[in-house]
């Protein structure tokens, strides 16, 4: 099985970034034990700050991957074109959030991507980067 893990912006500062809310482990120990722990799954992790390369990184993986986990991080919450993008490809994608984005400001309520998700996870901290691996499992 091929799943990639995809991080919108900010997510680069996982560890460092108001940790209250998004933990204190940066994402490539997160990457790590996810790695150790799911041996047997082909994964892979891109982050991007920039809109467009999350939608060309969409685009490359999303006839071939078994499976796509998104944190579109604030574009979830902007952005058509990355919206646009989960529902032109084939892959399946997973939405997941760090935090409980209903539990927080009005504008974090909306989302351009669940639309055309397979699901969505959020509120489970990074935990939910492991339940989004398991759902494809
Ligand atoms: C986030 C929630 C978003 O609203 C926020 O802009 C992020 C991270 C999360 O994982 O909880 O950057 O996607």
């Amino acid at each position: 099985m091929r799943l990639i893990i995809i991080n919108g912006p900010n997510l680069n500062l996982l560890g460092k970034r108001e940790p209250e809310i998004y933990g204190s482990e940066s994402f490539d120990d997160i990457f790590n034990s996810l790695k150790d722990k799911y041996s047997s799954i082909d994964l892979e992790y891109y982050q991007s700050n920039i809109e467009g390369e999350i939608i060309d990184k969409l685009h490359e993986v999303g006839f071939n991957y078994d499976g796509v986990i998104l944190n579109a991080a604030a574009y979830t919450h902007t952005s058509v074109g990355i919206g646009d993008a989960v529902k032109g490809i084939e892959t399946s994608v997973v939405e997941i959030h760090i935090s409980n984005i209903h539990a927080r400001e009005d504008f974090r309520h909306q989302s351009y991507i669940a639309p055309n998700a397979k699901g969505v996870i959020f509120g489970f901290g990074v935990k939910g980067y492991e339940l989004a691996i398991q759902s494809f499992l």
